[in-house]
């Protein structure tokens, strides 16, 4: 058996943002494995969100199970660890990219009670992030320049999550950004297992469909790579 499993978390940054918690129950009730929280500053990114608050209300909503994996699109991800571990985080995904040697902040996160994700932006090379990979819960590679929901998958990142996955053949890697049904495949195969999906599943007539065939193709990717091996 593989060491990791195909999981999706939908990115609510595309819902009716009005009704936040009543988005999350439905993802969660179409069959979402854990919820993806983008949260942004104004300044790492040109984009601006919501903070620990409303993530404490949503905790307070949808009760304990639900696994929110915070991703902090932030300048200052230091600033924030002990108040979302407060407000019911369950992992805490900063970028590389807004810190020097993210060692500290790993045990910060860490003992706060949190799973630690690093993300990497596009525009930043895997072998930057490669020294602190076995150090991590999860690893992120941007499909996308972070900001915006709706943008279109960068399919020259794959090279990235393949390489990861070569190196750490049990390390959770996350894709998010224009991640569907059209792209899941190139996720997939290249070996990515925490699948973020906004738009595709938000505007789907049908999400529970979405999540699981997205679901699926990585799962079979999973076994194909076993069998494989
Ligand atoms: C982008 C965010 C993503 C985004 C994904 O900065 O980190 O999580 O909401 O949305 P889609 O799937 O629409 O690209
Ligand atoms: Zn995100």
């Amino acid at each position: 058996m593989a060491a990791y499993s195909a999981r999706v978390g939908p990115s609510i940054l595309n819902s009716d943002l009005g009704c936040l918690a009543a988005e999350c129950r439905r993802m969660l009730e179409c069959g979402a494995d854990y919820l993806h929280l983008d949260v942004m500053d104004g300044h790492f990114v040109p984009n601006l969100t919501f903070g620990h608050p409303v993530v404490e209300s949503l905790r307070k909503s949808l009760g304990t199970e639900p696994f929110f994996d915070m991703h902090m699109m932030v300048a200052r991800p230091e600033q924030w660890v002990k108040p979302m571990a407060a407000a019911g985080a369950n992992q805490y995904t900063f970028h590389l990219e807004a810190i020097q040697g993210p060692g500290p902040l790993i045990k910060v996160i860490r003992d706060n009670g949190m799973k630690a994700g690093l993300a990497i932006k596009p525009g930043t090379t895997v072998q930057q992030l490669a020294p602190w990979a076995s150090q991590v819960d999860m690893v992120l590679v941007m499909t996308v320049e972070p900001g915006f929901g709706g943008q279109s998958f960068m399919e020259d990142m794959m090279p990235k999550v393949q390489w990861l996955r070569s190196q750490f053949p049990s390390l959770d890697i996350e894709v998010d950004g224009g991640v569907g049904p059209d792209t899941i495949h190139k996720c997939a195969e290249a070996g990515a297992n925490m699948i973020v999906s906004g738009s595709a599943i938000m505007k789907s007539d049908d999400p529970r469909s979405v999540i699981r065939n997205l679901r699926d193709v990585v799962n079979e990717a999973i076994v194909k790579h076993m069998l494989d091996r």
